[in-house]
């Protein structure tokens, strides 16, 4: 009903192409942002979708325009989630797309050289017209970035958060550069990248942040989407200079990053949030939020599992565990943290997940202190409790030792993207294995044109 009110009263538009821009409905299950790769079915021979058609795009939006008789020729390719909705527009030589070719890997290059170029579309055989899909499920890579001692900047992944190596005189573990590893992903066929800045702080002047030069360099040569978090904050830098959260986040975005994630900031938000039930719009998260739209906030939770012997026990939502605790407790609670893991905070996983989706996070990065790199698994329980709890998109992390490890969170859990660190690292577990055992599954992945 609410919905049907805001068309009426919709903005107008300029009424060149007929048709409606509403919201994708998530009252059905449906999580909004729409964040991710679905395959085009093109409907129209086009010089520059020639060979896109059946191929997987990357989209972050939450509204979209409805295919009816009255723009239909306009129509140049349609996708799915949940129903139809336009992809693509053509009219002579004028194109549109509702998904982002510049970060649509391979696909999206071929398509933006055709526009400049269209004397290279191979246009003498047949476009393939595919078949439109549903929303993929993404397999993120992830780096821990840091300075080691040495004042290089390598990409660290340590054991439960304790990125120092027990011999070699604590040394920080040295898994790579930050941009090579980056490029590397990409071309293994990662749907997104991220970098985490896990130093402690420093009094650097914002614009000397070693991570902005890391992602220039990246997004000249990575085409899909990247996602900075760590120190999105307001801070005074040795000068006595002030930034606010938005500027740091602003500075990312300039220097290249799709999305930003917040850890610690969110969760004292949200206390705050849960405390008094007003929203003070003056959160780093409410704020960039704001700014740049949800689908750019991610919220990072780190939680650790605290068994009890019955729900009454706490204020905060439990779940039967599916094995029982070390004195038989059959309850847990996943209890937040923040610094790292360093400081437990009195507020739920479930509570922060609900409280952040309010203030207008537009995805959930979950983490798990109790399984990070154990290479056991994902926390299903955890993940199944936040991935039902909210309505936007839930990326599982933490514990991924094997592909079937994949596969099993896909299959019992509602999470949408996948992240894994240190298997990526070592090599042990390649992201083309990943995809292609979720393929075998029946699970809808992107699969890139050199495989
Ligand atoms: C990470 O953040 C700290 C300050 O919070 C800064 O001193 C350090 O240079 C940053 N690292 C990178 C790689 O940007
Ligand atoms: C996904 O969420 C729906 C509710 O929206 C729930 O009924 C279903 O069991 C969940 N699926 C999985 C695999 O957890």
């Amino acid at each position: 009903m609410i919905l049907r009110i805001t068309f009426i009263c919709a903005v107008k538009g300029l009424g060149l192409i007929p048709g409606v821009v509403g919201r994708f409905d998530s009252s059905n299950g449906l999580r909004v942002p729409h964040i991710g790769w679905n395959a085009l079915q093109t409907t129209k021979d086009t010089e520059i979708l020639d060979d896109v058609g059946g191929r997987h795009v990357y989209f972050v939006h939450s509204y979209r325009v409805m295919p009816s008789d009255a723009n239909n020729e306009w129509i140049s390719s349609i996708c799915n989630y949940g129903d139809s909705f336009i992809s693509s527009i053509t009219r002579g030589n004028v194109h549109a797309v509702q998904f982002h070719p510049e970060k649509s890997g391979d696909v999206g290059i071929s398509i933006l050289k055709k526009f400049l170029d269209p004397s290279s579309s191979s246009k003498t055989k047949k476009s393939a017209i595919g078949k439109a899909s549903r929303l993929a499920k993404r397999v993120i890579a992830c780096l821990d970035v840091r300075a080691n001692d040495k004042g290089d900047l390598v990409v660290t992944k340590g054991d439960q958060y304790d990125v120092r190596e027990q011999s070699n005189e604590k040394e920080v573990r040295n898994l790579g550069k930050p941009v090579d590893l980056a490029g590397q992903y990409y071309k293994d066929g990662a749907d997104e990248v991220s970098f985490l800045n896990i130093t402690g702080f420093r009094d650097f002047p914002l614009g000397d942040l070693p991570m902005l030069q890391i992602l220039r360099y990246t997004s000249e040569n990575v085409f899909v989407p990247l996602t900075v978090g760590g120190g999105i904050r307001d801070f005074t830098d040795g000068n006595g200079r002030y930034y606010s959260s938005l500027e740091v986040a602003s500075e990312y975005f300039r220097s290249g990053a799709d999305k930003i994630s917040i850890g610690s900031d969110a969760v004292y938000a949200a206390e705050e949030y849960l405390r008094t039930g007003v929203k003070t719009r003056k959160t780093s998260l409410e704020q960039i939020s704001r700014v740049y739209g949800n689908q750019a906030v991610v919220v990072s939770i780190d939680p650790r599992r605290v068994y009890v012997r019955s729900p009454d026990d706490v204020e905060f939502k439990t779940i039967k565990v599916s094995s029982p605790g070390p004195s038989g407790e059959e309850y847990a609670w996943y209890q937040c943290t923040v610094n790292g893991g360093r400081e437990v905070r009195p507020i739920g996983a479930f509570e922060l997940a609900k409280a952040v989706e309010e203030l207008g996070a537009g995805e959930i990065l979950l983490n798990c202190i109790d399984c990070d790199g154990q290479g056991d698994g994902f926390d299903i329980d955890l993940i199944k409790l936040v991935s039902d709890a909210v309505m936007i998109p839930v990326i599982a992390s933490s514990g991924a030792g094997a592909v079937e490890h994949f596969s099993e969170v896909f299959e019992k859990t509602n999470a949408s993207a996948a992240l894994a660190a240190g298997i990526f690292h070592r090599k042990e577990v390649p992201i083309l294995s990943v995809k292609q055992h979720l393929l075998q599954n029946g699970i809808e992945v992107r699969v890139c044109a050199e495989h």
